[in-house]
């Protein structure tokens, strides 16, 4: 049983390594106990008393045992504000008469088999046969606001969600000013903090700070998750590292404006609260109505960050992604991009398909600029329908043109946007986020459309299902390329202005979930400038996502090490790019720029026309090689063995579930003069088995211990950006 429950409402939690406990106090309080290794005595009362006893002696007043009074001392699931805690509270109202203290009681509590799903928004969700069940604790305040705190318990997984329904049933409006998802008091002062931050062209590069009084806060406040934070915390006890440590990660599944504090207190607790950005938001809750905050994913591991990660992975792989894309294998693609930008024509896209189709290459991207009047990024947003000067037999002829080479086709859209010198904007020009008499910002020359509204929503999807029908379009790549500005909707009453961001990321939800289950063969890849909107939000809809348009390998590194820390390699769109580097100038082999865009959803974003025959060779071999390995690009698990962030060697391992075989990348970013001779470390091997290794060397047999405790010797390597790769294979247990 995942969550058992004490006559005196003592709530435990269990997933296969981690118990999580919970308990209402006589007033009604609802105490953080323990979130930790997993427990089996069930007599929860000397650890429910532990926190008792933590509470200060000097603290006035109000019941032993209980914190009334003392509330700052008490490690809460859902504080509010205004009756005595003064940490960052989950949840802030104004009620009618302009107070706004809020004072959360335990009402009642429900058990239920399985997920509860949240209306309008992605989640982690389970069938009821994997053992998941899911806690519903109702808090009420005196004054009419219910709080559902849900939590669901994945046994198998080895993760908890969270998340918060608001009920007004006061009779009266209730303006909500923040609903965070999640609040968890962790027991200890000392945490470090590790998020994932940058800009574009290097998004989610890690970074680890000591957390102490004075707090912390990682936040997006772009109307989408962003290049600079994602919405992404782990908090790591002192000492944690890579392979061991205890570690608590916190994902929020949402792809807008986002809000993660975390803070020690003075009596030694850390506070991690995560939601929906109160800037900016204001909903009102009119009486007899609901409101449903974003989920949020809880892991916590024992056994560092690679264990953390890999349990995030697992999840997301089985869980949280959908449809027919989740198991299959992903097609090589090669987009268009970096190759023409916008200055193509049919001819040009297929004879980049006809250069690519012998080499094995099996889908061809066409990217920006094939609708409109669509010459640069200052028009035509808005207008899908293929422009007749670029593509004279339109979408369909070009598509059959393509296919005959033998590659399947995609397709970008960005449905999201209007250019103001469009059709659409001309038409509706009140269609766009805008806030009457100001100014209307433009960025990369558009505007972004009032998706708040479902005529809005259905104008865009009807003519995206249009071009979907006109042709046998095989991908999709969902771009967005600004952030939000003016965020307001003609559509909504002054008071409610407050929602259009949390509208907006709705309405983008619920276009998301039309298309993909209206065409639900079709391959969709998320995109935001580059990895603007990484997110679980998008994960859910989309099983990859467009990691960054930084393509140079060498920051691929650390783009793709950090996106690792939670998101499965799988998911992360990875491509061999033109050299020199459109980003930065940096030419490495095309042997590298493989290698390491082997580490995810592999493709290439170059011309492939302008190969030379030597070229054509390797590309052909680095073909073949993915195919061979996508399998456990797909479904393996990741281990982190060398950092970018560290040195000048990194290497990481993908092995397979039943760890039948494996693959080992292993880079030397900058030549050395005379180094020593270098060893590959591998991990998560099966110790006893023999594996047969094959690399630069050639093919031999090698123990499992041997291989990790011992390593493998690199050969002799000259220049900069050096990569090997080996392949394992298990020949005996
Ligand atoms: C931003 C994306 O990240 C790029 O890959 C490309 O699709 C451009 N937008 C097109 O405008």
């Amino acid at each position: 049983m995942p969550i058992t429950v004490s006559p005196d409402l003592a709530f435990h939690l269990r997933t296969r390594s981690t118990s999580y406990v919970l308990k209402v106090f006589p007033s009604g309080l609802v105490a953080h106990v323990y979130w930790g290794t997993r427990l089996d005595d069930p007599d929860l009362t000397p650890l429910v008393r532990l926190v008792q006893r933590d509470r200060p002696t000097w603290e006035g007043g109000g019941l032993a045992d209980d914190f009334v009074g003392a509330l700052d001392a008490m490690p809460q699931e859902y504080p509010t504000r205004g009756t005595g805690d003064f940490r960052p509270p989950a949840i802030e109202v104004t009620w009618a008469d302009g107070s706004s203290v809020c004072d959360l009681r335990y009402s009642s509590q429900r058990i239920v088999s399985g997920t509860v799903p949240l209306p309008g928004l992605p989640g982690v969700s389970s069938e009821e046969r994997d053992g998941t069940e899911t806690l519903e604790l109702t808090l009420a305040d005196p004054q009419g606001l219910e709080v559902v705190v849900r939590y669901g318990v994945h046994p198998d997984h080895d993760a908890l969600t969270r998340s918060v329904t608001v009920v007004n049933r006061s009779g009266q409006p209730v303006g909500l000013d923040r609903v965070l998802s999640v609040s968890v008091d962790l027991y200890g002062g000392d945490f470090d903090e590790l998020h994932l931050s940058g800009s574009w062209g290097r998004e989610r590069h890690p970074v680890r700070t000591p957390l102490r009084m004075g707090g912390h806060t990682v936040e997006s406040t772009r109307g989408l998750s962003s290049h600079q934070h994602n919405p992404f915390v782990a908090l790591l006890r002192p000492g944690t590292s890579e392979d061991q440590g205890d570690v608590f990660g916190f994902n929020l599944v949402y792809s807008g404006n986002f809000l993660i504090q975390t803070e020690a207190d003075q009596h030694g607790w850390t506070r991690a609260c995560l939601g929906i950005h109160p800037t900016g938001f204001r909903w009102v809750l009119d009486s007899g109505q609901s409101f449903q905050a974003p989920q949020t994913v809880l892991v916590r591991s024992s056994q560092g960050l690679g264990g953390l990660s890999r349990t995030f992975h697992r999840l997301y792989r089985e869980r949280l992604v959908r449809g027919p894309w989740k198991d299959r294998v992903r097609p090589i693609l090669i987009n268009n991009w970096e190759a023409t930008y916008f200055d193509f024509d049919a001819d040009r896209i297929e004879a980049i398909a006809q250069a690519a189709a012998p080499l094995g290459i099996e889908l061809f991207v066409l990217d920006d600029g094939w609708f409109g009047r669509r010459d640069r990024d200052n028009s035509s947003l808005g207008d899908w329908v293929p422009d007749r000067r670029k593509l004279p037999g339109g979408l369909e002829d070009l598509v059959s043109r393509v296919n005959r080479t033998g590659l399947q086709f995609g397709l970008w859209f960005e449905p999201e946007m209007v250019s103001p010198d469009s059709d659409l904007y001309r038409a509706h020009p009140d269609w766009c986020l805008h806030v009457p008499g100001r100014h209307r910002t433009e960025i990369r020359n558009q505007l972004v459309l009032d998706l708040t509204r479902p005529e809005v929503r259905q104008a865009v999807v009807d003519q995206m299902c249009a071009v979907l029908d006109s042709a046998p379009i095989a991908y999709v790549k969902w771009d967005m390329n600004r952030p939000l500005t003016e965020v307001g909707s003609a559509s909504l009453p002054p008071a409610r202005q407050g929602e259009v961001s949390h509208r907006y990321v709705l309405g983008v939800y619920e276009m998301m979930e039309t298309l993909t289950s209206r065409y639900p063969q079709v391959l969709f890849e998320g995109c935001s400038s580059g990895g603007a909107r990484f997110d679980p939000g998008i994960l859910h809809y989309m099983p990859q996502i467009w990691t960054s348009d930084d393509t140079d390998a060498v920051e691929r590194l650390k783009i793709q090490w950090g996106t690792s820390l939670v998101y499965p390699p799988s998911t992360m769109g990875a491509h061999v790019a033109a050299c020199p580097s459109h980003q930065t100038g940096r030419t490495t082999s095309l042997e590298f720029r493989g290698h390491v865009a082997l580490a995810g959803a592999f493709g290439y974003e170059l011309d492939a026309t302008r190969f030379t025959e030597e070229e054509r060779a390797l590309v052909r071999a680095q073909v073949d090689l993915v195919k061979a390995c996508r399998h456990l690009v797909l479904h393996g698990d990741f281990y982190r063995l060398q950092s970018p962030f560290e040195g000048n060697l990194v290497s990481w391992m993908i092995v397979a579930p039943d760890r039948s075989e494996a693959l080992l990348t292993w880079i030397r970013v900058r030549a050395e003069a005379n180094p020593g001779p270098y060893r590959a470390r591998c991990a998560g091997l099966d110790l006893a088995a023999v594996y047969e290794v094959s690399g630069p060397g050639g093919t031999e047999r090698i123990c499992g211990e041997v291989l990790v405790h011992g390593g493998l010797r690199v050969p002799p390597l000259w220049g900069d950006f050096a990569s090997v790769l080996w392949k394992l294979v298990r020949v005996r247990d």
